[in-house]
């Protein structure tokens, strides 16, 4: 098994290639169709104590190897759009990179957590070419608009604030919140739809 350093650098490495990835499908995406879908992107590797931390939520013991073989997104990258079917948009276009490996998928737009958690996730394998060897290291995707972010975001602190559990009624509050940022959103994508029929005209 790999040292630490190793497999950090393997994180960083990942990382790199993935960021390079995204921006071209992405860049390419707004010369082939002259639109901008993209709010932001945004790319970490997951700190050393967040992955204790989920080896332990899931009851696995800290080790190197689980490290390697559970952690499913100790790379990730997070893209924001605009519009809900900008979600969809870019999930396309980023299966069908050839430098991708797609190994899962999750619809939380189809099917939100029961939290209220809503996003489109994919889990992709990304080549590194090393001197002597070409592996692949797993990544998180995780494709949402900007509603849904600001719904992810602050449900992220209010987790933050309760470590243990969060109190009923702040659930079901912010599960309430989720209903409305999905109506939003539906909203705001029909808007958007007949602002481009308005302009066609
Ligand atoms: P993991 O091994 O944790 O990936 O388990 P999983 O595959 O069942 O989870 P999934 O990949 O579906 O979701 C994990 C990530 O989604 C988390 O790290 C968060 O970024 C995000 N996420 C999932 N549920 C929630 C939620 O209820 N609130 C917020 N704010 N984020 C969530
Ligand atoms: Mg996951």
């Amino acid at each position: 098994m790999n040292s630490k350093e190793e497999l950090y650098l393997k994180y960083k490495f990942a990382k790199q290639m993935l960021e390079t990835e995204i921006n071209i499908l992405i860049e390419e995406f707004i010369f082939k169709y002259g639109y901008n879908p993209v709010e932001h992107v945004k790319s970490r590797i997951k700190s050393e104590e967040s992955i204790m931390k989920k080896l332990e939520k899931k009851d696995y013991d800290k080790t190197l190897d689980n490290v390697a073989s559970h952690i499913h997104d100790a790379v990730g990258v997070r893209i924001v759009v605009s519009f809900l079917s900008d979600v969809y948009d870019i999930v396309s276009v980023i299966k069908k990179s050839k430098n991708l490996i797609i190994v899962g998928q999750k619809d939380y737009i189809k099917d939100p957590k029961d939290t209220g958690y809503i996003s489109y996730h994919l889990n992709v394998l990304v080549p590194i070419y090393l001197e002597d060897k070409t592996i692949s290291v797993e990544a998180e995707i995780q494709i949402r608009t900007i509603a849904m972010d600001f719904w992810a975001s602050l449900d992220h602190k209010i987790q933050y604030k309760f470590p243990k559990e969060i109190p009923l009624d702040v659930k079901e509050r912010m599960y309430e919140n989720s209903l409305i940022i999905k109506e939003l959103d539906k909203q705001m994508m029909h808007l958007n739809d007949t602002v481009n029929k308005y302009e066609k005209q």
